[in-house]
């Protein structure tokens, strides 16, 4: 594996490699077995694997999560080799906006103000940013993305529109349900026993939504009543428009609270009615 940190020093990598298909895993380091994944389902579709680790500030509201997200390069970096990746490319904030945040972003549209947006204001919009920039350099065939950020997924597919395909992994989960993230590190035994709520409350919406929306709202609602809840919305699959009373089809439901000072997400897809 490769590890190289300027654009002329990936692209001087890369070109050696354009003539067979390229695929992208972008992350924010804090390498677990969720990004493992990433690199697996990138291998299945591309012979080049190129993950970046880039800890991206225009997608933090507040500078203390910015500061205190979990940053171990030398310890990614073993990690990126042990999975599989070809190149890391691990750029400074130089590197990714020579000219300071000043730049022009992305509108993430109005589902970009939804759900996570709408607690997160300008989150989409830092996320669409950096992914954007990200593919200006790479330039990949493929990208991969974990389904754990769903929301993130989608507003990337919406602006990417195929040129790089877009493929969602599923999430990976501890053997109790809790899905990986880089913040499960900073839960107390406590809170993560409190965190396993989301997951039981996504099991039991999919359990019950045979039996239409309301007994699914009421299920989560159940399963939640002792957390911190920041939202917990049942959208359409197809089109993420929240749903109403009489809703049957394919949905999503997305869930995040609040465990001690972590935020935490998670989703499932279900069938109601
Ligand atoms: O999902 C992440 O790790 C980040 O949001 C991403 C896509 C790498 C952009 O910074």
């Amino acid at each position: 594996m490769r590890r190289v940190e300027s654009v002329a020093e990936l692209e001087n990598v890369l070109s050696t490699m354009r003539d067979s298909l390229i695929a992208f895993v972008p992350t924010m380091g804090a390498l677990h077995a969720g990004h493992r994944a990433l690199v697996e389902q990138a291998r299945a579709l591309a012979p080049t694997v190129v993950m970046s680790i880039f800890v991206n500030p225009l997608q933090f509201g507040d500078e203390k999560d910015f500061a205190r997200y979990p940053r171990n390069l030398a310890e990614d970096e073993l990690q990126a080799r042990d999975f599989g990746a070809d190149v890391l490319w691990t750029p400074s904030e130089e590197v990714i906006y020579p000219h300071g945040h000043e730049i022009a972003r992305v509108d993430a549209g109005d589902l970009g103000n939804q759900i996570e947006g709408a607690i997160r204001p300008g989150h989409f919009s830092g996320v669409l940013t950096v992914v954007a920039r990200l593919f200006d350099v790479v330039h990949p065939d493929v990208a991969v993305f974990g389904e754990k950020d769903r929301q993130q997924l989608e507003l990337i597919k919406r602006m990417s529109k195929g040129r790089p395909e877009i493929v969602g992994v599923p999430i990976v989960r501890e053997e109790d349900g809790l899905a990986l993230s880089s913040r499960n590190q900073f839960l107390s035994q406590g809170e993560r026993q409190s965190a396993l709520h989301i997951y039981k409350a996504i099991q039991a919406s999919q359990n019950i939504g045979g039996e239409g929306l309301s007994a699914v709202t009421n299920a989560v609602a159940n399963e939640l009543s002792d957390l911190d809840v920041e939202y917990a919305d049942v959208v359409d699959a197809n089109t993420w428009a929240q749903v109403t009373g009489d809703f049957t089809g394919e949905a999503i439901v997305l869930i995040a609270a609040k465990i001690g000072s972590v935020h935490l997400i998670d989703n499932g897809k279900l069938r109601i009615g």
